[in-house]
């Protein structure tokens, strides 16, 4: 996998992420050749999170595998071992193309998850990547102390977390992009950085606290953005989504 926008699909219900989802076949239709670009061009990597995955079921990642879409499930598991490891396998299975934990569960979980994860998508040729959360992006330093009873620099926990998902097996991390560099210094340039908290120039931050443009996480090196309000939030999302990826990507 290269570097990409992935869509984070907040919705209530799959018709209306099918509906969103519907104006980007616009591309498919002008698109004349059928290589890699055009296809995640008119089938967005999408993000499907906890709201719409508890209240819809395994069905919503189906429905999108079958109409062409990569999927990163985002329900960012956090349990005893056993529990976690159990459900990975249960997840693989499902077919999806990223998955993630918190990796204050630990390194134990977090090699758990691996393993079970595995198991569940043995019957894929593409394995699914497993990554951790860090540090939330709605997370500040501020907080992480006052109120985690963290009292080390939000950039040495991110680095450690980072560091201890790598020694599990994970394949990368999900971060703010502005510690994207500092992890890829840590872990090196192959274990990913998967960086919400995206907005384009002049949006509204909302409850996000370390933002960055798709611009800048690419000059931070990040291989990933997920950007959920800026494209889905727009009146034209699909000229949103192509602005973020001409600025990350091309
Ligand atoms: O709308 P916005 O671009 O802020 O959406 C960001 C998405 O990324 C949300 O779905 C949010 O749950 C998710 N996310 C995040 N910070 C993390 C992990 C996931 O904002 N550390």
């Amino acid at each position: 996998m290269g570097k990409d926008v992935i869509i984070a699909c907040d919705f209530a219900s799959t018709e209306e992420v099918i509906r969103f989802l519907d104006k980007f076949n616009k591309i498919r239709s002008e698109v004349v050749s059928c290589d890699h670009v055009s296809i995640s061009v008119s089938r967005p990597f999408v993000k499907i999170g906890m709201e719409l995955f508890y209240s819809e079921g395994p069905a919503i990642i189906k429905t999108l595998k079958e109409r062409g879409h990569k999927v990163f499930l985002d329900l960012k598991l956090h349990d005893i071992p056993n529990t976690v490891k159990k459900t990975m396998q249960v997840l693989g299975d499902y077919g999806v193309d990223i998955v993630n934990l918190h990796a204050a569960g630990g390194i134990e979980m977090m090699k758990a998850a691996k393993e079970g994860l595995m198991l569940g998508a043995a019957r894929f040729a593409d394995k699914p990547k497993l990554i951790a959360v860090t540090q939330l992006t709605s997370t500040d330093e501020e907080t992480m102390h006052r109120e985690l009873l963290i009292d080390r620099p939000l950039k040495d926990v991110v680095a450690e977390y980072a560091l201890n998902a790598k020694k599990a097996g994970l394949d990368g991390v999900v971060c703010s992009a502005h510690e994207a560099a500092i992890i890829h210094e840590v872990c090196g340039d192959d274990f990913l950085t998967v960086t919400p908290g995206i907005r384009l120039a002049g949006d509204s931050v909302g409850d996000q606290k370390r933002v960055m443009t798709p611009a800048a996480a690419k000059a931070a090196g990040a291989d990933y953005i997920v950007v959920g309000r800026s494209i889905t939030g727009e009146d034209k999302p699909v000229g949103a989504y192509t602005k973020c990826r001409e600025d990350f990507i091309d």
